[in-house]
């Protein structure tokens, strides 16, 4: 049985670490057969497919990125795309596919599951944000990267009694903001499920500096104020509709600014957070889900998606898993309430 690989989307730390785990286990425990597509769903459709074997593998666990590239490529989107995915598949004798990627790219994959193609989904992204999941892999290092910046960010804020607004990443998820805010002691955080009030976040932000300590304002990508929209790098949309985002943390520290009379500044992480070394934990979990994928390969069990369960692995229906985004609940966000101004 030939089976091939592919990772498509926003990179995240991780990737290589499933990638390898598939390759060892697939090879040495049930003898199978892979190939690489190269960059996600671009490489389904342009027959772009390199050979994937142990020696490929070798030395990838804890390097960043991935060695077969990610593009976000929706083969929806191109003429006869899901035929073309076919066809190359069939030219290359692939009997089945492992497609690691977060919602779009496994929006993709419940989609052709549909249409016949055997493939079996690994939920990745540093937003957290796959349904189904208690975690996806990338999440960890993520909120770690952002977590030290907000420690560093502390000490020179309190050198110059200024606020400091982190600006990272979460386009429709606060799950790095909440975790890497309440690890680093931030004074507020602002997420995209719930629409913020600047006047409040201004009064926590002058209760700080009454006590002698500089604000830090962690403030998700697509965080919307309530009398606002979200802030649009460019209107350009992806393949899948999104538009890049980027500008909330700038004009919050200038509204600040001006509505407290006192100096504030902005670190905008990026992708900072996406690259390089994947944390123990995104190594731990990623290789779980990449052995957990090719056992549920050999088992034939298509149209599923491996997932985290407390400390389990399971495996869920991808139609469900990929029906909505997973989002911070209120009540949880509510629990740090305490710790804000
Ligand atoms: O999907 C992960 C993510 O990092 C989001 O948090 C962010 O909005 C987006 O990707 C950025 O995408 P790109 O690197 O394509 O600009």
């Amino acid at each position: 049985m030939r089976v091939g690989v592919l990772t498509g989307g926003g990179d995240c730390p991780g990737l290589n670490a499933v990638i390898r785990s598939v390759v060892r286990k697939g090879v040495q425990e049930y003898a199978l057969d892979f190939v690489g597509l190269r960059d996600g769903w671009l490489g389904a459709l342009q027959g772009n497919v390199v050979p994937l074997d142990i020696s490929s593998v070798r030395g990838i666990l804890p390097r960043g990125g991935t060695i077969l590239g990610s593009s976000r490529t929706n083969p929806f989107k191109h003429e006869n795309g899901p035929q073309r995915v076919q066809d190359t598949l069939a030219a290359h004798d692939v009997d089945a596919l492992v497609v690691i990627g977060g919602e779009d790219t496994l929006g993709v994959a419940a989609k052709l599951s549909r249409q016949g193609i055997n493939l079996v989904g690994v939920p990745k992204t540093i937003d957290n944000d796959v349904s189904d999941t208690d975690y996806t892999f990338g999440f960890d290092t993520a909120v770690g990267i952002a977590t030290e910046a907000i420690d560093r960010l502390h000490t020179t804020a309190e050198s110059h009694m200024r606020t400091l607004v982190v600006e990272v990443m979460g386009r429709h998820s606060g799950w790095i903001a909440l975790h890497a805010g309440i690890a680093g002691g931030a004074n507020a955080i602002l997420i995209p499920e719930q629409p913020f009030d600047l006047d409040q976040v201004c009064a926590w932000v002058q209760s700080r500096f009454r006590i002698n300590y500089a604000p830090i304002v962690v403030v998700a990508e697509g965080a919307v104020p309530r009398e606002g929209q979200r802030m649009l790098k460019n209107q350009t949309l992806d393949e899948f509709g999104h538009v890049r985002l980027s500008g909330i943390g700038e004009w919050l520290a200038h509204e600040i600014s001006e509505r407290t009379g006192t100096d504030a500044r902005t670190t905008v992480l990026g992708h900072i957070q996406r690259g390089g070394t994947p944390s123990a934990f995104d190594r731990w979990l990623a290789t779980r889900f990449g052995l957990h994928a090719v056992d549920a390969v050999k088992d034939g069990d298509f149209g599923k998606m491996v997932a985290l369960r407390g400390t389990q692995i399971v495996r869920v229906p991808l139609a469900e898993a990929t029906k909505t985004t997973k989002k911070v609940d209120p009540s949880l966000y509510d629990e740090f309430e305490v710790f804000f101004g």
